[in-house]
């Protein structure tokens, strides 16, 4: 283990920022891990950084969370039950899985980030959350280095939330993450229009989960950036949930907005649309932007900062309480 001191975090968080950590160590076992935490207090864990906007330089000692491996924990004959460490990458964990003909999770294929991240903001796309697929992970205290398991009841999984996102936030840091996925008669989701509309134009009627996959990889592709190419976190803010009451009047003044029902107290409303309708899709303000294709995404063209781009979203969600009096929460993390 080497502590490099100045260390720039460009190359570590999907934004593409420039700020830089006091402190840096990447750690490639859990012991040493757990000797980092007995050494130094505080420490910012760190693991894809997907999901995170850096404003300013970081005063600590940042630990680089590089565990690889993924293993067979147990099996049945319908099921098989797969460990990751934090370190994997998701999407190429995915394609592992798909190669081996495990199901579950070809719905999320392309997302950014590393595995140890997926559970602190349960990971969704396209009708499938990490939480339905998700056994347990195993977690380091950060305070005392003791391991301990998380069970899928204790996660307390929400839309876009977990324990790690509340009363769990800084304590723990994610070493692994087991998942229970199928070795056959796969449940397929392809409700989502847009995958069906993909699937049509591949002639596909009966598809596997290779197939399901392609199709998601290639929708995203079509509206998202890729974050090799172009700084960016994935969808910035969250879609606001309204309740039966403010969604009848929302309606009533915009007919013509996409939402989706939830429960008939509860309805979803894409910020996208939102932001697009607040006139902010595809604008950039120096180096920091809002994506052409899907207005929730922001991105880095190039040299901005953390805090233009932080200046843009609170810009955003000023201009989208005004027009509709709905506040939209980001959905990254804001160091
Ligand atoms: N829309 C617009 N303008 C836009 C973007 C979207 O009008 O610029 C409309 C679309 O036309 C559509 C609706 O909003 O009617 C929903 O758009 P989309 O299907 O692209 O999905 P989303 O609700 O904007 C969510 C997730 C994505 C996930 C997709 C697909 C959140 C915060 N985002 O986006 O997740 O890929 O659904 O399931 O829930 C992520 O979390 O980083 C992410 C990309």
């Amino acid at each position: 283990m080497h502590i490099e001191q100045n260390k720039s975090l460009q190359p570590y968080n999907t934004f593409g920022i420039d700020v830089s950590a006091k402190q840096f160590v990447s750690i490639t076992a859990v012991d040493e891990l757990k000797t980092i935490l007995a050494e130094n207090n505080p420490v910012f864990i760190l693991g894809g950084g997907s999901n995170m906007l850096l404003t300013k330089d970081l005063d600590t000692l940042v630990v680089h969370l590089n565990l690889k491996g993924i293993s067979i924990e147990n099996e049945t004959e319908d099921h098989v039950y797969i460990k990751a460490m934090a370190g994997e990458n998701w999407h190429e964990f995915v394609l592992h899985c798909l190669a081996e003909g495990y199901g579950g999770i070809e719905n999320l294929s392309l997302i950014p980030g590393n595995i140890g991240t997926a559970p602190i903001q349960n990971i969704g796309a396209y009708g499938v959350e990490l939480k339905d697929v998700f056994e347990s992970c195993r977690a380091v205290e950060i305070e005392t280095g003791k391991e301990r398991t998380f069970t899928k009841d204790e996660c307390h999984f929400g839309y876009r939330d977990s324990i790690f996102k509340n009363e769990a936030k800084g304590k723990y840091c994610i070493v692994s993450v087991t998942l229970q996925l199928t070795k056959k008669n796969h449940e397929l989701h392809t409700s989502y229009g847009a995958i069906q509309d993909e699937l049509k134009k591949r002639n596909i009627s009966s598809p596997t989960i290779q197939d399901i996959s392609k199709a998601v990889i290639s929708i995203r592709q079509s509206k998202l950036p890729n974050p090799k190419e172009i700084g960016n976190s994935g969808s910035f803010f969250k879609n606001p949930v309204l309740n039966a009451e403010a969604f009848r009047e929302f309606k009533s003044n915009y007919p013509e907005a996409p939402y989706y029902e939830l429960s008939d107290a509860e309805y979803k409303v894409p910020a996208g649309w939102l932001i697009e309708q607040a006139g902010f899709k595809g604008k950039r303000f120096g180096d920091a932007g809002v994506h052409d294709k899907q207005a929730l995404v922001l991105v880095n063209h190039g040299n901005a900062s953390g805090e233009e781009l932080w200046n843009l979203a609170l810009q955003i969600q000023k201009k989208v309480r005004e027009q509709f009096g709905i506040y939209i929460e980001p959905e990254v993390n804001i160091l």
